[in-house]
């Protein structure tokens, strides 16, 4: 695997990957690698010739008071995982090369950033629509993978790229991946690295309360009262709170009163100081 940290060096290892026509994928990570993310990798592997895997922990999309200071940092550990997975480049750039003094250019992606974690988060996912954009002209992958737990950035990036007309990759080149589940239901993420032995078995409260949301409102029960029912569920098993919880059209991501047969329940509650984050769909009775 090679690794490349300055943007004149990824050009050469980039151009030297596509040789005779080989198709690049492109896994963006901010790194603290866990399954979830070496799913991406495999899945990356499966549809592409060659893949190229990102590490950079974008100061743009944290927050005043948020975790960048103390976000995990392990690379020497990382890199040992991706090359396990035969990844062929790593690109772990410094701050300084992707945003040199004057940096001063912003994508923000209106409408579809502002609800859910847009709310709590504000500028966030201007951070994530730029720095993504930036690594998507940086390497030019012919796809590019993201998983499904964040759903919305999912979708933010995939408008992005519609809109802004991009080549590489193309809007139907990227790749939702699905979430990866420890075995007691919760997502994989970095930030369950955050959470006291105590708090993570308190955490496995939330993928259930949400499936039985879920089955409540398969079986005919009104979206309220389910949300309602969620709320008092991980209140009681220990969760500080619940910052949104909300059943949302799959893709355009509007609020919906009643299933419309294309809705995904989001959720995002805090344990500790820590914020957790998952998303599932709402399956049909009889799928
Ligand atoms: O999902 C992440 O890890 C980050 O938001 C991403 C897409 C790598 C951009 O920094």
């Amino acid at each position: 695997m090679q690794i490349v940290t300055r943007l004149n060096a990824l050009r050469t290892a980039v151009k030297d990957l596509r040789e005779d026509e080989k198709t690049l994928a492109l896994v963006p990570t901010m790194g603290a690698l866990h399954e979830g993310h070496l799913t991406l990798v495999r899945e990356a592997k499966a549809k592409a010739d060659k893949v190229a895997v990102s590490i950079f922990v974008n100061p743009r999309q944290f927050g005043e008071g948020e975790d960048l200071d103390a976000y995990p940092r392990q690379i020497a550990r990382d890199r040992e995982l991706l090359h396990n997975e035969s990844v062929d480049l790593l690109w772990a750039p410094g701050a300084e090369e992707v945003y040199p003094t004057g940096y001063a250019t912003n994508i923000s992606v209106a409408g579809i950033s502002e609800g859910l974690c847009g709310a709590d988060r504000p500028g966030h996912f201007d951070g994530v629509a730029t720095i993504v954009c930036k690594l998507f002209n940086q390497v030019r992958p012919d796809l590019a993978f993201f998983g499904e737990k964040d759903w919305q950035q999912l979708a933010i990036i995939r408008r992005m790229v519609r809109d802004l007309d991009l080549v590489r990759p193309q809007v139907g080149a990227i790749y939702g991946v699905p979430i990866v589940r420890e075995p007691d239901g919760l997502a994989m993420s970095s930030r369950n690295a955050y959470l006291s032995p105590q708090q993570r078995k308190q955490a496995s409260a939330l993928p259930r309360a949400m499936r039985d949301a879920i089955a409540t409102v398969s079986d005919g029960g009104d979206n309220g009262g389910a949300l309602e029912n969620l709320r008092e569920v991980l209140r009681v098993a220990g969760f500080q709170n619940v910052d949104y919880a909300e059943f949302r059209d799959a893709d355009s991501l509007a609020r919906l009163d009643s299933d419309n047969g294309n809705a995904r329940l989001f959720v995002a509650a805090r344990i500790g100081r820590t914020r957790l984050i998952d998303n599932m769909p709402v399956e049909e009775p009889g799928k």
